[in-house]
C-alpha cells in the first residue's frame, strides 16, 4: 500500500483543528486554533460562540494544515473528522466539512470517536507502544479507565459518575478565583501550596471500585471556603490548589493500579487534557515503575484537543475499510463501546 496520508478535523469543544498524518504515526502538520481567550470572559465555553468561532476558522485551519505539510486534498487517501462525544453545534461544523471534502474529492469519509483519540495519541511519539495496555482518559467531558484490548477493541473498565475530572479542575479554579481554563492554574498554584494542609474527602462509588466521582469533592472544596469566609479566615489558594489536586490524582492513581494488577498488563498509558498535569504524571510514573509497567503519556499538545490524534485514530478504521457514508452525523453522547 503506498503512504497512507489523512486529513483529520477537530472541532468537538473550543478548539478549532485540523492535522496531516500519514501511516497512522507520522504527524505531518498539527494545526490548533484555540478559542480558550474568547470563552475566559464567559468563564466556560459557550457552545453557540464556539460553534461560530469554528465555522469562520475551519477552513483557515484546514489551509493551514496542508500547507504545513506541503500537500494538496489531490494528495489524500481519506478525510477524517471526530463526530461525537462533543458539543453539538461545534461537532457539526467539522463533520458538515469533512462530508463536503470527501464528496467534492471523492476520498473515503471516517468518523472517529474523541476518546478513542485521546487514547492514541499515545501511538504518535510511543513507536513501541501496542495493545494490550491500561489506559485512563481524563478531560474536561471524561474520566474513563479503559482496557484497549487490541487496535480498536476498547472495554470500559470505570467512569465518572457525575463529574469529569476536568470539570473538577475547572470548578474549582474558578471558586477560588484562578479563571479559566482552572486545570493548567491549579497545577501552576499547587506547586507552590502544601497538598498535605487540608484534609478532602476521596469518594467512595457504590458498586463498581473502578467507578469515580468527583462532585462531593468539588463541594467539599466550596463548603471549606464558605466556611472560612463566614468566619473570616484568609484561606491559601496555593495550599488549598494543592490539596485538593492531591485528592483528584490520589483516586484516579488508586483506580489505574487496581485496574492494572486485576488486569495483569505491562503498559499503561495516560491520555486527555488532565494527563498533562504535572502531579498526575509524576503520580503514575511512580506507581508503574513500582509496578514494573511501561508508563506512557502524551506530550501536553497531544493531551489537550488535537486533529493529530483523530488522524492516528482514523488510521486504524481505514486499514479495516471502516468507512462513513454522507449520513454520519454528529452524536453528542456517544459511548466508546457503541462509537
Ligand atoms: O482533552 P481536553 O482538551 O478537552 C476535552 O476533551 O474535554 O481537556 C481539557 C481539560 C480542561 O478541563 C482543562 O482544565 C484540563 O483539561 N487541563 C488540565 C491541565 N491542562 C489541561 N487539568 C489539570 N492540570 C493541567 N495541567
Ligand atoms: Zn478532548
Amino acid at each position: 500500500m503506498d503512504n497512507v496520508r489523512i486529513l483529520a478535523i477537530e472541532s468537538s469543544c473550543d478548539e478549532t483543528a485540523a492535522a496531516v498524518v500519514e501511516n497512522g504515526r507520522k504527524v505531518l502538520s498539527n494545526i490548533i486554533y484555540s478559542q480558550i481567550d474568547l470563552h475566559t470572559l464567559y468563564g466556560g465555553v459557550v457552545p453557540e460562540i464556539a460553534s461560530r468561532k469554528h465555522i469562520e476558522k475551519i477552513n483557515p485551519v484546514i489551509e493551514a494544515a496542508l500547507s504545513k505539510a506541503e500537500c494538496t486534498l489531490s494528495d489524500l487517501s481519506a478525510i477524517a473528522v471526530t463526530y461525537g462525544p462533543g458539543l453539538v453545534g461545534p461537532l457539526l461544523v467539522g463533520v458538515a466539512e469533512a462530508k463536503a471534502i470527501a464528496f467534492a474529492k471523492k476520498l473515503p469519509l471516517i468518523g472517529v470517536h474523541h476518546i478513542k483519540g485521546h487514547i492514541c495519541a499515545n501511538y504518535i511519539e510511543n513507536e513501541n507502544l501496542k495493545p494490550p495496555f491500561m489506559t485512563l482518559v481524563v478531560s474536561g467531558g471524561h474520566t474513563h479507565l479503559v482496557r484497549v484490548r487490541d487496535y480498536g477493541e476498547y472495554e470500559v473498565i470505570g467512569r465518572t459518575r457525575d463529574d469529569a475530572a476536568g470539570e473538577a479542575f475547572d470548578k474549582v479554579a474558578r471558586a477560588i478565583g484562578l479563571g479559566y481554563p482552572g486545570g493548567p492554574k491549579i497545577d501552576a498554584a499547587a506547586k507552590r501550596g502544601d497538598c498535605n494542609a487540608i484534609e478532602f474527602p476521596k469518594a467512595k462509588v457504590n458498586g463498581s471500585e473502578y467507578d469515580f466521582s468527583f462532585s462531593g469533592l468539588k463541594s467539599a472544596v466550596l463548603n471549606y471556603l464558605n466556611h472560612a469566609q463566614m468566619r473570616g479566615e484568609k484561606v491559601n489558594p496555593d495550599d488549598l490548589a494543592a490539596s485538593f489536586q492531591k485528592a483528584v490524582v490520589d483516586v484516579l492513581t488508586e483506580h489505574a493500579v487496581m485496574a492494572i494488577k486485576q488486569f495483569k498488563l505491562n503498559d499503561f498509558a495516560l491520555a486527555g487534557g488532565v494527563a498533562s498535569n504535572s502531579a498526575l504524571r509524576a503520580s503514575m510514573a511512580e506507581a508503574c515503575d513500582r509496578l514494573g509497567v511501561r508508563f506512557y503519556c502524551p506530550s501536553p499538545v497531544y493531551c489537550t484537543d488535537n486533529a493529530a490524534m483523530i488522524g492516528v485514530a482514523a488510521y486504524d478504521e481505514y486499514i479495516k475499510g471502516n468507512f462513513a457514508d454522507y449520513s454520519l452525523n454528529a452524536i453528542p453522547n456517544i459511548g466508546i463501546e457503541e462509537g
